[in-house]
This record gives C-alpha cells, structure tokens and sequence, in this order.
C-alpha cells in the first residue's frame, strides 16, 4: 500500500518535525514520538502508540505557552491508561449495546468492556495498538499521516480494515485531523480523536469554569448505561443549552434526570449543519483567565460532550499530578453512539468500494 506521505507530501524539515524514540510496550513493539510545531506558536507531540496527542502547547493572551491536554510523561502509563487520553478510538467510537449488532443478517459480538456494553473498539482498540507513522511538510504546514491495518475479526468486528489518520498543523494554530477507511467486508467505523483539553493548563484545576458553546438544538438523551433512547431532544429550556456560551460548571450540578444518569456531562449532541457534509462549527472552548480557546469544526453529525467525571484522581498524569475528578473536559466529534442498532441514526456502516472520510479541525485562538 502506498503511503500517502510520499506521494503527495514533500519530506519533513527536522526544525519543524523532531522524532525521537519514546520506548517499548511490555510485549516489545517500539514506540516514537514526533513533535511538530508550527510559526504560529503551537507545538504538539504525537504518539505512534495509539496515535495519542501527549502534549498540546498553545500561547495565552500574554503569549505564555501552556500544555492544554492531559496526558502522561511515559509509554507504561499510556499502556495502562482507561481513560482514552489523547488516544485515536476505533473501529467504533463510544458505546453499542450489549456489545451486539447485526448487519446483513449476520449477528455480531464485541467485548463488553464497559458495563455490559462496548466502549471505544473494545478490549484492545485503535488507542492500544502501535500506528505507522510518517511526518509530511506541504507548504507551511506540517504534519503526519499515521496508518494501522486492523485484520477482519478483530475485537469481533468483521473485514479487514485499512485506517488512515493524519494530523496537519497550520501556521495559524489549526490542527486537521483527517480520518480515512476502507475494507474488504461490511463494518460500522466510527472514528474519533479522544483528547481532554484543560485550557488553563493541565493539572492546573478543573475545568467548570471554562465557556462552551455548542452548535447543536439537539443532544442524544442516554439509559443509565449511558446508551442513547433513540430521541433527539431539544436543548431549549434544559442544562444541555450551550447554544450562547455558557460556563461548563454553571447548570452541572442542576436536578436533571440527564446529568443525574451520567454523573455530570456525558452526551452526544446533535451538530446544526446546512449539509451532510460540510464542515460545520461543533464547539467553542474557552478559558476565560488565560483567554485560550479553541474552535471544533467538523463534518462528522456529532460530539460527544464529557466533563471528565469518571476521573477520580486515583491515576496520576503529566509531572506526577493526579487527573482529578472534571480536571479535562472531552469534546469527541463522531456519528452518534450505538448507530448499529439504531436504525434512525446516520448509517455508520462502511462497504468494499467505499471510502470513510471524515474531518475535524481543532484551531487553537487566544479570545479577545
Ligand atoms: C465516554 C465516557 C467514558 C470515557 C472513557 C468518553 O468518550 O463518553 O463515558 O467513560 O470516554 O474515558
């Protein structure tokens, strides 16, 4: 298989893109580590083991730089790590019920690794596995295009499926993040970036203070297992309203059965679009103190809005500092959560001959 990177790509200016070793999972695959950092100000470190974003530095509104995303310093903790830090998620982002779906008639098991239902790919996922990893330069972006062939079967999931991933930095502190798949029998592919953002700085304290606004009327309301009802409600009138932004921290705590379920901010919502595929304004985080932002688009139907709450401090992160229940907050653009059994949702099923292309774009501002 041709990498793209050659094709199309110019080769990469050892300035722009550091690669260096990052060590050796316990069963002995080699991990790197690739820094790619743009005139513009923003710098970010990318795994080849699950193709995590370790380390996102931007400038605040003094030009002081801080790393805006929880992560870890070194390989075994990202080897241990349940929280999908950073990580790309697949084949399915987010949960299927009872780890079943059928397709074509056929019945199919996954592992249920999260209360009775699948989460994220499954016991080994795309956040577990080592990518091949490849830096680019095209113009004054630079970038990676990272790949992994995951073989039919894999965590039950049928065909032979080949992953692209790349990572672009623009010099205006854009990163583009686009996803490509194809395969050689019928799958669901629901592809996504799984970074927690902590704009203030991560380990610096919880994120309730930061503004949100989502482009979205509506969210998914979920069961207690977290799986959607199949309803699309409207945001009007009820915490879930980020439509004008709006403090994280300010409605969480409200009596709401939504937020009670799942302990805080754990839904999908339903992104405005003019078209299928446009790319469309998903969210707007900011920092309010350090005047960081950053502004989601995407073409992807939805995002999945998580405050964190299930870190409870138990594992520590970066400099030894414990991530600390809603000290992150996740913004995962994806198709809604168990669309395979849900046949009113956007179809996340992936055929021979077709292609999986999906774009989210993270620009990285500092808000006037
Ligand atoms: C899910 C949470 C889950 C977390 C795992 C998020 O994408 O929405 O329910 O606990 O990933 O870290």
């Amino acid at each position: 298989m041709s990498t793209r990177s050659s094709d199309r790509y110019g080769p990469s200016s050892p300035d722009r893109v550091r690669r260096e070793p990052f060590g050796t999972t316990a069963d002995g695959r080699s991990v790197e580590r690739f820094t790619l950092t743009s005139s513009g100000g923003v710098t970010i470190s990318v795994l080849s083991f699950g193709g995590v974003i370790q380390r996102i530095l931007v400038p605040d509104r003094d030009g002081t730089r801080a790393d805006v995303t929880l992560g870890y310093d070194t390989l075994p903790e990202y080897e241990k790590d349940k929280s999908y830090l950073g990580a790309l998620v697949g084949r399915y982002a987010n949960r299927i019920r009872g780890g079943r779906f059928s397709l074509d008639g056929r019945e199919y098991t996954l592992a249920q690794n999260a209360g009775g239902n699948s989460l994220h790919g499954g016991a080994r996922g795309f956040n577990k596995v080592v990518w091949s990893v490849e830096p680019f330069e095209e113009g004054s972006d630079v970038g990676l295009v990272l790949q992994h062939v995951s073989p039919d079967g894999d965590e039950g999931y049928p065909g032979t499926l080949r992953v692209r991933v790349t990572y672009r930095l623009t010099t205006d502190g854009a990163l583009v993040i686009d996803f490509f798949a194809t395969t050689d029998a019928a799958t669901p592919v629901n592809l996504t970036q799984h970074a927690y953002f902590n704009l203030a700085r991560t380990g610096s304290g919880d994120i309730l203070g930061h503004l949100l606004e989502l482009g979205a009327s509506r969210f998914t309301p979920v069961d207690a297992s977290l799986i959607p009802t199949g309803e699309l409600r409207r945001v009007q009138g009820t915490p879930f309203d980020f439509s004008t932004a709006e403090t994280v921290g300010a409605r969480i705590g409200a009596d709401d059965e939504q937020l009670r379920l799942a302990g805080g901010y754990d839904h999908n919502f339903v992104i405005d679009r003019q078209g299928a595929t446009d790319l469309a304004l998903a969210a707007r985080l900011t920092d309010p103190v350090s005047a960081r932002g950053v502004d989601i688009h995407t073409t992807e139907p939805g995002i999945q809005f998580y405050t964190g709450n299930f870190l409870d401090g138990t594992v520590k992160g970066k400099g030894g500092v414990p991530h600390r229940y809603r000290s992150g907050l996740a913004l995962e653009t994806q198709h809604f959560p168990n669309s395979p059994n849900e046949p009113s949702f956007p179809s996340t099923i992936l055929r021979p001959g077709e292609e999986h292309r999906s774009r989210t774009v993270y620009h990285f501002v500092v808000r006037d």
